[in-house]
């Protein structure tokens, strides 16, 4: 028995001189220091044995387990280390710091759109929401666009059930209708904005998507004018885009409004010089906007000799393209990441 011991002994200390990594280190001790080694095995008969040949042979196996197991710790020791010094045990270092999580960030077009409402708020608009299916009468009607006016070209429409005229359905193609909508509810003084999506079923291209974002902007109330509408824009842009930027407010036509206007921004990837983006022209339409027509006061009740307001219609992606050089609108819906980041 003690030769077999020391047999065991030299063996495994000589095996043990060759393992090169962890998992033959596992099973170096497996067979060596397992519970089905021969070691084990010779451990848990000494009780078969007499008592001064266990004496003997206890000591022994006893002494040969704690080298194998002191053995085995510094080879786990030496081989840890160097896993740790190699390229590729890096990545196991268990002491590095953890991975930070990359937090998501709200979509370029809802910050911009925080930041329009934020802007309006401030200057007493209350901010309120519409539906995305509409009815033709609020889309279309009540603006001053009957069937077969002219100025339903205007609005490519994707309708969603074309039954009978009072029936009929849509994607709102502006969020105009929730003039209506707003001025059935309340008696003047009004003073609200409603961002919100709208479709148009038309082909995109790098200023045209059919599905983007409005801001509507409504004010009614006595002696309201068009200087007012135009100080307000005018506030509005340079809050957004600096005192700098020129800005561009000529006539416009809009059924629902008389008169009506256009606001345009100096195009920044050409700086007002003229390029793809802009269409040559060296600036961008950002809304549209005008005196509420008396028609349509009149339509919701609210006296026009009375009462006058201003309304307009802003397109969203348009100002961080304006205010980033964002050379194409359907970047904001493709989401590519690399894109999203960038905000
Ligand atoms: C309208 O939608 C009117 N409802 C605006 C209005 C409101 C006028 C109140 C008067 C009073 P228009 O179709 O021009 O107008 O769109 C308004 C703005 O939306 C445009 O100036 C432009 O910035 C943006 N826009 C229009 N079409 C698209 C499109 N396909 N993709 C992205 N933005 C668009």
């Amino acid at each position: 028995m003690p030769e077999e011991l020391r047999d065991i002994r030299n063996k495994a200390l000589s095996e043990l001189d060759m393992v090169q990594g962890l998992k033959d280190l596992e099973a170096w001790r497996i067979r060596y220091l397992g519970k089905k080694s021969r070691l084990t095995q010779i451990l848990r008969s000494l009780g078969t044995l007499a008592l001064e040949e266990r004496k003997i042979i206890g000591a022994e196996a006893n002494d040969l387990k704690k080298v194998l197991e002191l053995n085995l710790a510094k080879k786990q020791e030496t081989l840890r280390e160097a896993l740790f010094a190699s390229p590729e045990g890096q990545e196991f270092d268990v002491t590095l710091p953890g991975r930070p999580v990359t937090i998501g960030k709200l979509h370029p077009t809802t910050q911009i759109l925080n930041e329009i409402c934020e802007i309006f708020s401030n200057m007493g608009f209350q901010v309120v929401e519409g539906p995305d299916v509409e009815w033709d009468y609020y889309n279309f009607e009540a603006l001053n666009i009957p069937q077969d006016h002219p100025a339903r070209d205007m609005f490519a429409t994707l309708w969603i059930d074309i039954g009978a005229k009072e029936r009929a359905r849509l994607l709102r193609t502006h969020t105009s209708p929730m003039q209506i909508r707003l001025m059935e509810r309340q008696q003047p003084p009004i003073r609200a904005i409603v961002p919100g999506r709208v479709y148009r079923y038309e082909a995109t291209d790098a200023t045209h998507e059919s599905m983007f974002y409005q801001v509507e902007g409504l004010a009614v109330d006595k002696n309201i004018t068009l200087a007012d509408l135009k100080g307000t824009l005018f506030e509005f842009c340079r809050r957004l885009f600096g005192a700098e930027r020129k800005v561009r407010f000529r006539c416009d036509y809009f059924p629902f409004v008389e008169p009506g206007v256009e606001v345009a921004i100096a195009c920044l990837a050409c700086q007002g010089n003229g390029c793809r983006l802009c269409g040559d022209s060296g600036w961008i339409e950002i809304l549209g906007a005008g005196m509420v027509h008396p028609d349509v006061l009149t339509r919701v009740n609210i006296d026009p000799t009375r009462y006058t307001g201003f309304a307009f219609g802003l397109g969203v992606e348009r100002i961080p393209m304006l205010r980033y050089g964002i050379e194409d609108i359907r970047l904001f819906y493709t989401n590519d990441l690399r894109f999203l980041k960038q905000f």
